[in-house]
């Protein structure tokens, strides 16, 4: 029997994946979690509840295309997950929202690691039953998988205790550059949190974004839980953003090392690794950081939850293939002078549902095995 999940970095052959959907889709209630991801224009303007449904069947349109690209152009096996009722309520002992999120980002809900998948300790409450729109896909996978680890990291409560909740919301104002500098954020240290998304694998190597997703103790729980089979875990910062969350706009690999030349990172200009970091984790690597090139334009949707540098956000389906947002020139001609080709789909329409290519992914098999990057580390 073939093991099913297997996934060391961002860029082995793909074989397997799950793909997000739209469907029944909200504009989450204010939440502080939700609050600190939005522009100063959006924070009092918007209204919480289902979108509408033309957004959704525009988004849809996305999605099957990109599905149908995976499947018959990159000959990828595609999971869909289920679809459920984000319109509805939610009530736990700690909070109680109107309604919830959606199940389009199921790269923030899964980590893979290897030969296990977890479902992670998120901290948005209307994103607080997320993973449950995977169950059957794990279910499935685990009863035929006999190596697949399935694991449930410690849920937090999301009450308000866990929030900072005097953090600056305007995310022009000056008080917000300095919390920020001085790695300071929406969540606080009482429970571990970390979404997978702030979580970049390079093989033996988890490179950890703090941000407003990930706290130190949600990095030092991901420390612990793998240290026995070798990883090493290394916590990251961009000072320069101002709304952190998830780094695969922030930090992207795109050319493994091999034994001739070292690999590309691929770096937000805006964005630069905090220097102390840089030296501690990547001198003495195998990996070169590059400046990424400008997005092809500057405008968002609005309530987008991130910035114009979701034209970072693409898909490696092997080495030398990507897919990438059709309207992102600049980023296609960089990775095409690399080598690498790449596969255009229009991708704009779903950008507001919290997330551009790599993140309405999540990886469950790429070939290959996990390897060393950082003999500085060995
Ligand atoms: N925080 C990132 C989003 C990552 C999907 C950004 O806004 O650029």
């Amino acid at each position: 029997m073939m093991d099913i999940v297997s996934s060391y970095n961002e860029w082995d052959h793909l074989e397997e994946i799950i793909l997000g959907i739209p469907d029944y889709a909200c504009i989450p209630q204010d939440e502080p979690a939700y609050r600190s991801k939005l522009d100063a224009a959006d924070l009092n303007t918007f209204t919480a509840g289902l979108r509408k449904d033309e957004t959704i069947q525009k988004a849809r349109v996305q999605f099957d295309n990109l599905a149908r690209i995976l499947e018959y152009q990159c000959n990828v096996k595609l999971l869909r997950p289920e679809k459920i009722d984000y319109s509805k309520s939610i009530k736990t002992p700690f909070f109680e929202i109107e309604n919830q999120n959606c199940a389009a980002c199921p790269r923030d809900t899964l980590l893979v690691i290897g030969n296990e998948i977890i479902e992670t300790p998120m901290s948005n409450r209307a994103r607080y039953f997320e993973s449950m729109a995977y169950r059957k896909i794990l279910n499935d996978i685990w009863e035929k998988d006999k190596n697949m680890l399935w694991t449930n990291a410690p849920k937090p409560t999301m009450a308000d205790s866990m929030y900072n909740l005097d953090f600056p919301w305007d995310d022009k104002s000056k008080e917000r550059k300095d919390w920020i500098e001085s790695y300071k954020y929406v969540t606080n240290e009482t429970e571990p949190v970390f979404d997978a998304a702030d979580v970049l694998r390079l093989g033996k190597d988890l490179v950890v974004q703090n941000s407003f997703t990930t706290n130190r103790k949600g990095i030092e729980w991901l420390r612990r839980h793998t240290k026995s089979r070798g990883y090493r875990v290394h916590e990251i910062h961009f000072p320069g953003d101002l709304s952190p969350v998830h780094i695969d706009c922030s930090l992207i690999p795109l050319v493994p090392p091999t034994n001739e030349r070292k690999g590309i990172l691929m770096n937000c200009p805006e964005r630069p690794i905090a220097p102390a970091d840089k030296e501690r984790i990547f001198s003495g690597s195998n990996w070169e950081i590059q400046s990424a090139p400008m997005p092809f334009t500057t405008k968002i949707p609005e309530l987008c939850q991130s910035s114009y540098w979701l034209c970072m956000n693409l898909l490696l389906v092997s080495p030398d293939r990507a897919i990438v947002e059709e309207t992102e020139i600049p980023t296609i001609n960089y990775l095409e002078s690399l080598g690498i080709k790449c596969l255009r789909v229009p991708f704009r329409d779903v950008y507001g549902f919290g997330g551009g290519i790599h993140c309405v992914t999540s990886d469950i098999r790429r070939r290959g095995d996990r390897k060393s990057y950082f003999p500085n580390f060995d």
